[in-house]
């Protein structure tokens, strides 16, 4: 309710996406269908809620989404359900219990819709919020990185988004790899505990990698020297990383290697990366991604790599404002009826003119025939088609282009193919 009482209001966090933002929303995904299909990504749908366990184990414990964010509830049955936070762990949980690793791969999938986090709402940053994403499973080589990452940043483009591509590998977990390199990385924080700020010592224990992400200024200036991934990553993973950066710079992909991205996410491998927008405050990050060739392991499947990435659709929305792609209603022509008896024959038109794929309007309200008129003005038509007594007596209506102010007599039957020449 609001503040007196009178009315309802959305819930915290979340938003009415109202016209004409909502053209822009339908314009992205259409947007999303065109580029993502015309790389042989297939669309995919999985359920708005899961089973706890798959993002726990999937998206990982010590993550902020699992262990703060997630909106969990047990329903009548006594079973533990999670809005999703995210779809990475859902897709890859669909692929498995599907067997669709089975077949062709690698296999490619994208999807659009809301995602739930309880955290703190801010400009850029809801409760409910919308993702375009894309995920390759299957394909263990860097070529298909190098693919999913000029997807992301073409598409941010078209979409209006002048995108800051920050690139990092975070190697795998091997000892020779990120599982020495957290070795290296503990040794430093536990050495200047006493110089991080007090909410994050914890992460010592917890997550050491995700200490780069901390926003207290007296932990980022300890970060500021502290070891790098990219010093430690195993001669496989420093080449797998070096091929993605050459195929990138071969399609004039610009990037930045940032060895302090990390990602959020406890599933990624090897490729991590966020792409960034101007003019967005602090939440800036239009959209993130990575390899996670151990995410399917963690949700009881075997071994198979994958990578993705998704992107936030409500930043991209703020940052373009009115300058992004967008659709509107497409009126072409508003059928006037003139008089009562006008009315049935108007509303038939108006409906064949629609099946044959013309965009018509017609008036609800009963307005007279010079409001109607008036109302075509505002519709945006092109043409309106008058119909009117005398017209009726003939089999005729009177269309008129409204651009150019000429009108004419024409047989009713003449009306798609005048208004389609
Ligand atoms: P993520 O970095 O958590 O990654 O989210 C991706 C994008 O979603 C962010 O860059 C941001 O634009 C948007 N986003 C996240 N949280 C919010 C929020 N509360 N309000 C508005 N926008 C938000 C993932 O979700 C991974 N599943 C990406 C991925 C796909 N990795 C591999 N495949």
């Amino acid at each position: 309710m609001s503040e007196d009482g009178s009315s309802f209001r959305a819930p915290k966090g979340t938003r009415d996406i109202l016209p004409p933002e909502s053209w822009r929303l339908e314009a992205l995904y259409d947007l999303a269908a065109d580029t993502f299909a015309a790389a042989a990504y297939a669309p995919i749908e999985t359920p708005m809620f899961e089973h706890t366990e798959v993002f726990a184990r999937g998206v990982g414990e010590t993550s902020e989404v699992v262990n703060k964010q997630m909106y969990t509830f047990p329903d009548k049955g006594g079973r533990s359900l999670t809005l999703r936070p995210e779809n990475t762990a859902p897709v890859v949980r669909a692929v498995l219990e599907h067997n669709l690793h089975r077949g062709a791969l690698p296999v490619k999938l994208y999807y659009a819709g809301p995602q739930f986090r309880q955290e703190r709402p801010q400009k850029g940053r809801y409760r409910e919020f919308f993702q375009i994403g894309i995920e390759a499973i299957g394909a263990p080589g860097p070529t298909i990185d190098a693919e999913v990452i000029e997807l992301g940043h073409r598409f941010l483009r078209d979409a209006g988004v002048e995108p800051h591509l920050k690139l990092n590998s975070i190697g795998h977990p091997a000892d020779d790899c990120r599982l020495g390199y957290n070795r290296a990385l503990v040794d430093y924080l536990q050495a200047r505990v006493d110089d991080l700020a007090p909410g994050d010592r914890g992460r010592i224990e917890t997550n050491p990698l995700r200490t780069f992400d901390s926003k207290e200024g007296r932990t980022r200036e300890v970060m500021s020297t502290a070891p790098l991934i990219t010093e430690h990553l195993c001669p496989d993973c420093k080449a797998h990383f070096e091929r993605v950066q050459d195929l990138l710079r071969s399609v004039g992909v610009p990037f930045d290697v940032d060895p302090r991205i990390v990602r959020g996410l406890d599933y990624y491998t090897r490729t991590a990366f966020e792409f960034t927008a101007g003019g967005l405050g602090s939440q800036d990050a239009v959209g993130g991604g990575g390899r996670y060739d151990g995410l399917a392991e963690s949700l009881g499947g075997e071994q198979i790599a994958g990578i993705g990435f998704a992107l936030g659709v409500d930043r991209i929305l703020l940052a373009t404002g009115d300058n992004g792609p967008s659709r509107g209603s497409r009126v072409e022509v508003y059928v006037v009826a003139a008089g009562e008896d006008a009315a049935r024959p108007a509303f038939a038109l108006a409906c064949r003119l629609r099946a044959g794929g013309i965009g018509a309007e017609i008036d609800h309200m009963a307005r007279g025939m010079k409001a109607q008129m008036k109302d075509a003005d505002r519709s945006g038509a092109r043409w309106a088609a008058i119909v009117g007594p005398d017209e009726l007596a003939a089999g005729e209506i009177t269309l008129k282009n409204l651009r150019e102010g000429v009108q004419e007599r024409i047989p009713i039957d003449e009306v798609e193919g005048r208004v389609r020449s």
